[in-house]
């Protein structure tokens, strides 16, 4: 039209040159002219507006047709080969011949060898001095019609690809509003492409959120976001909640800008891939290994403490946190009762929890523990079991609830109870957690438990000895002839005496056991030495001087007086060397047996025995310190004497 409106115009000038009379401007003009006609690259035809015959032909359009200017001159215009078939061409003739101009956009022409040319076909009527003439400019666009239809398929390729991607794809113009949307897209959006396209970032069918799951301000949308710098954004993640029931979907986006032509914004295309499964399984992930820890720290708290209410409290913190429950304890089993009770709890209101005594097979916890199986109560207010109706009724308003048996050994140990005051559905993983939680509590239990066994079991053991001593002890004295709690008593001035000299307190129990059972070996003297009245013989000595060795053979069989055979075995040695029945001197005897020498004597001598009458205090004292460094250790006898226990 450019080129039409140019030619009207230098024609337009050609009248006025020539009224002008100036032949040369005329001449310049004409040759101008003609040079544009020459090497135009559209075709041009030159008609005679009267006659309808073409009187002129350009090389271009010989060359574009490849008919001969002859096959073009003086024929009409659909008298040319090239417009033999084209309808449109005489009736395009006919329209110039009424009008001044004329435009087809798209013809289609016929070369002399028999190929199709698009062509935009263009024509003018003017006068050229009294002439009319009609200039048709033909252009051939096929190259430009090929690839626009090849871009066309192009596209549709592209898009047909991109509808079939599982990969949400949108495209925003840049005033956010989507003009295109693949399937896809519409899929993750919750919406039908129809309802989705013209929709503008801010229609809010639907709403984002960041990683951290709080809500995504506008201008933080990937579409934002890319008009804002006019920069790609790369693997961006989201969550898209849709409706009511806030359920998200995570994506990862990915947005480019295009630009049309001088830089300008044409359009922004997101991309986004649905990743909620992967970021479900690495929030799995992230829990186990929060699980994990949380194991690994009750493990270290049961490890490091055999207090099991402290071991169980820790427990019951990471069972709480973890498993995000509101109240959770733990019930032990009591073999002697056969009640399950409560030893530890964490997350309750009132004490109630604290009176739990659970009889094995009733309540939930009874039939956890006598089941040996998980008892879940999804709502507490429609069950019967009358103990936690009790907790329910005292202001606790639990509504869910587990019961988990804690086996060690293959030994129900208890029951790990939590309670949840809202109904919530839990998982297999959850539960999975809350047994391997289970599994720590009942180790902590099997740990503590074997612990305080072992001390119950000594203080039990230690109580079965010391009664069956003192009977020993009290059977020597009657078989000895002695008054009753005469044994006892020097014990117990052993031990204070002993206690002078630093033993411990675990050596002083030995000790006393010792000082008890200090003539034992009497039990293998006969009647006849043991009990009578006058000196003894020598051939009686050599027996009565047995009465320690006996002792050694009746108690080293027996581990636990290990440390009490000092006494019995050697409390007839002398700090001289002369005494039975291994002849020890100073301080290879024992100090316990040192010790004890001294108060065997002193009870013999203030005591009546069959062989003589005891002798008064003083002359006893004065007696034991005359044997120091004879019969006793100096050094402890003396001691003893001074102390205040020899006194009476
Ligand atoms: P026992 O009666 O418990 O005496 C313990 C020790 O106290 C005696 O060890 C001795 O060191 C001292 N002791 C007891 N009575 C006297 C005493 O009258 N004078 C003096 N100086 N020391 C006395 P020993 O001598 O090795 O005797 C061991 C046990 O032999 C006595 O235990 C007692 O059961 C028996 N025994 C000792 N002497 C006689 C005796 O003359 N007649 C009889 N029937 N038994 C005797
Ligand atoms: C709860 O977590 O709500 C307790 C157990 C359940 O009812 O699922
Ligand atoms: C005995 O009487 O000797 C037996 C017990 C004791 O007195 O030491
Ligand atoms: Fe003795
Ligand atoms: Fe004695």
């Amino acid at each position: 039209m450019k080129r039409t409106g140019a030619i009207k115009k230098a024609s337009a000038r050609i009248p006025a040159s020539r009224e002008a009379g100036a032949e040369q401007a005329l001449i310049t003009s004409e040759l101008r002219y003609r040079r544009l006609f020459e090497t135009a690259q559209d075709g041009i035809l030159i008609l005679n507006a009267e006659t309808g015959l073409i009187n002129d032909v350009n090389p271009y359009l010989i060359y574009m047709l490849g008919y001969s200017r002859e096959e073009f001159v003086e024929k009409k215009l659909w008298e040319v080969g090239a417009f033999k078939d084209v309808e449109a061409s005489r009736h395009a003739f006919e329209e110039l011949q009424k009008n001044e101009f004329i435009r087809y956009d798209d013809m289609p022409l016929k070369t002399k060898d028999g190929r199709l040319v698009q062509v935009e076909f263009v024509s003018n009527v003017y006068l050229v001095g009294d002439e009319k003439v009609i200039q048709c400019n033909i252009r051939d666009i096929s190259d430009r019609k090929r690839a626009e239809a090849a871009l066309k398929a192009k596209e549709e390729a592209h898009w047909s690809l991109i509808e079939n991607l599982p990969v949400g794809v949108v495209v925003h113009s840049p005033d956010t509003r989507i003009v295109l949307c693949n399937p896809e897209a519409a899929l993750v959006l919750g919406m039908s492409s129809d309802s989705l396209l013209g929709k503008a970032a801010r229609d809010p069918d639907w709403h984002f959120v960041r990683e951290d799951g709080t809500r995504m301000p506008l201008d933080e949308f990937p579409v934002c976001q890319v008009i804002a710098t006019g920069q790609v954004l790369k693997n961006f993640v989201m969550g898209i909640v849709r409706g009511r029931n806030g359920e998200h979907t995570w994506v990862l986006v990915n947005a480019y800008p295009e630009f049309g032509s001088g830089e300008r914004l044409r359009q922004v295309v997101v991309m986004f891939t649905d990743i909620s499964n992967i970021k479900l399984a690495e929030e799995k992930i992230q829990r186990n290994l929060e699980h994990l820890t949380a194991l690994v720290e009750i493990d270290r708290a049961i490890n490091f403490s055999f207090e099991l209410n402290l071991s169980l409290t820790t427990l019951l913190t990471h069972v709480i946190v973890q498993s995000g429950v509101d109240a959770a304890d733990v019930l032990l089993f009591n073999p002697a009762s056969r009640k399950l009770e409560y030893v530890a709890g964490r997350g309750f209101h009132t004490n109630a929890i604290e009176h739990a005594r659970q009889p094995l097979g009733e309540g939930y916890a009874g039939r956890a523990a006598q089941e040996r199986t998980i008892v879940h109560i999804p709502d507490l207010a429609k069950e019967h079991d009358s103990f936690l109706r009790g907790i329910l009724l005292a202001g606790e308003d639990f509504v869910g609830y587990y019961g988990v048996p804690l086996i060690a050994k293959g030994q129900v140990m208890g029951v790990l109870e939590v309670f949840q005051r809202t109904p919530l559905v839990r998982d297999e993983e959850w539960l999975d957690f809350l047994k391997a939680l289970a599994a720590q509590a009942a180790i902590a239990i099997d740990n503590v438990t074997l612990f305080d066994n072992l001390q119950r079991s000594n203080a039990e053991l230690a109580h079965a000895y010391d009664a069956t001593i003192e009977g020993w002890a009290r059977a020597l004295e009657l078989r000895d002839n002695e008054t009753e709690g005469h044994t006892q008593r020097s014990a117990d001035l052993t031990v204070r005496l002993a206690r002078l000299f630093g033993l411990s307190e675990a050596e002083l129990v030995q000790v006393r056991w010792g000082a008890l059972l200090h003539d034992i070996g009497k039990m293998g003297i006969p009647d006849g030495i043991l009990l009578k009245h006058d000196a003894l013989t020598e051939a009686e000595w050599v027996v009565m001087r047995k009465h320690p060795v006996f002792a050694f053979e009746m108690l080293s069989p027996i581990r636990y007086l290990r440390l009490a055979l000092d006494i019995p075995c050697a409390h007839h040695e002398k700090w001289d060397g002369t005494g039975y029945p291994l002849g020890l001197k100073g301080e290879q005897i024992p100090l316990a047996a040192r010790i004890f020498a001294v108060v065997d004597v002193w009870d013999a001598l203030r005591s009546d025995r069959h062989y003589h009458a005891s002798w008064p205090v003083e002359k006893v004292r004065e007696h034991l310190r005359s044997l120091a460094g004879t019969h006793f250790d100096p050094h402890v006898v003396n001691r003893c004497l001074d102390s205040d226990v020899l006194r009476e």
